[in-house]
């Protein structure tokens, strides 16, 4: 059978890179991949922040094949089936609060399109049209498509689409205080007052035009930004005082990486809007879940019996196989204790990430939960070089990680052993005594 690795065009790649000298998966277990040259792989990146149950879990397998067998698909305007209601109230369940409505969507930037457009459309039903105004912040990912594009903050992603950026989007500044958190264990002591950035944006835009402030409460595809101590609190506080939406993206965070269901379980922050996706489904479905306030679902609930309140959804939304898969996944996360697991490990995960410091080409290590970042100091004139050199010889070595510019992001599998953690600490140390 002819295959030929031209035709595909592979997302967020070195595409000419890739294909000289590819790099294919054939089989997951546990914490490990096999390539199809049949050598083990240690998932040091949870697949791309997805597999918190590790792979190859045969009870999400076995409840996807029983789903397709018994209902293929159902619509999903006007019409509904069992397991996208049990699911919806297993999440709401979950979540904080009173973020006790769901809606679902396939992947992270869907849910992050779902969320915006929600925020918006409830301040009209509230009666504040005027409030139109998008905040996101530097060095934000908030996923690919047009609306978290603009209220993301990643040059690279935004350079070729500058001038169709959504109108009306700002940015408070990013987190990352690098020099005076360096080597933070946990969360940084520095930066609250980077919180106070709204109020910039407030006098300049006025308050009454901004509808949502969107921040992920942990920042990972940017490279592993923290929030510093009191930063989420005081990014709550403001927006409450000023009548603007906070949406928690939580596409990474969310579903046990930091030892809790959600970030905002973590830190005691409620937002009014969360986003989901990833291990949602353990990553074997595509699926995304917005949590939704109660004030915010009831406020769309009020014009005439059998009008359809929010003209917005997809054909995919929670399709049957996604449901099965997330209730197996969500049914392994409890019975497994694993984001119990995450918390009691993330002692150790810290120690274990901290004991590279010293080693070639550092500049910076930080952790929270079991998410770990190594900074890399840049090649002169050549940024992000070192760092994808670090990632290709981890590879050889048997460790996938994940880069962004310099930045080496860990994020284990929540199932992942001690003995495991010692040698992708080692196996990385040695690959970066190799790079140059
Ligand atoms: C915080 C955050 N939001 C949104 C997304 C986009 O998710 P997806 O790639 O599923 O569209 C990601 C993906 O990494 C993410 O980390």
């Amino acid at each position: 059978m002819r295959n030929d690795l031209d035709a595909h065009w592979m997302p967020f790649t070195a595409n000419r890179q890739f294909k000289a000298a590819p790099r294919l998966f054939a089989s997951a277990s546990g914490v490990h991949y096999t390539t199809t040259e049949g050598r083990k792989v240690m998932d040091g990146i949870s697949g791309l922040w997805c597999c918190a149950a590790g792979h190859g879990r045969p009870e999400i397998a076995q409840a996807v094949g029983k789903a397709a067998m018994e209902l293929d698909f159902s619509p999903p305007f006007q019409m509904g089936h069992p397991a996208a209601f049990e699911l919806a109230t297993r999440l709401a369940e979950m979540a904080p609060g009173g973020l006790n409505h769901i809606f679902f969507t396939n992947s992270g930037s869907e849910s992050v399109e779902t969320a915006l457009k929600i925020a918006l459309a409830y301040h009209r039903m509230n009666g504040e049209a005027h409030r139109t105004r998008l905040i996101g912040r530097e060095r934000g990912y908030h996923g690919v498509n047009f609306g978290g594009m603009s209220v993301g903050g990643m040059t690279a992603n935004r350079k070729m689409f500058s001038p169709l950026m959504l109108p009306g989007v700002d940015h408070l500044r990013h987190t990352h205080e690098i020099e005076a958190n360096l080597y933070s264990k946990g969360q940084p002591q520095h930066g609250v007052e980077l919180a106070e950035d709204l109020e910039r944006l407030c006098a300049l835009h006025d308050p009454s035009t901004i509808a949502a402030v969107i921040v992920e409460p942990l920042s990972g595809s940017a490279g592993v930004l923290l929030p510093p101590k009191g930063y989420l609190e005081r990014l709550r506080a403001l927006c409450d005082k000023h009548g603007i939406l906070l949406i928690f993206d939580e596409v990474i965070t969310g579903f046990g990486r930091l030892g809790a269901p959600f970030a905002s379980t973590y830190f005691g922050v409620e937002p009014d809007l969360m986003t989901t996706a990833k291990a949602l489904t353990n990553g074997v479905v595509p699926m995304g879940a917005v949590f939704v306030q109660d004030k915010i679902h009831d406020a769309f609930m009020t014009g005439p019996e059998g009008a359809i309140e929010l003209f917005h959804g997809y054909t995919f939304s929670a399709t049957t196989v996604a449901c099965a898969a997330a209730l197996a996944a969500l049914d392994i996360y409890k019975r497994d204790s694993l984001f119990e697991r995450a918390a009691e490990l993330a002692p150790y995960w810290q120690e274990a990430v901290h004991s590279l410091k010293g080693r070639r080409h550092i500049k910076d290590i930080r952790n929270l939960g079991l998410i770990g970042a190594v900074e890399l100091e840049p090649i002169a004139g050549k940024p992000t070089k070192r760092a994808i050199s670090a990632f290709l010889a981890a590879y050889e070595r048997g460790l996938l990680v994940r880069t962004t510019g310099d930045i080496i992001a860990l994020c284990p599998p929540l199932i992942i052993e001690k003995s495991q953690i010692d040698q992708l600490i080692d196996t990385l140390g040695s690959v970066l005594d190799q790079i140059d």
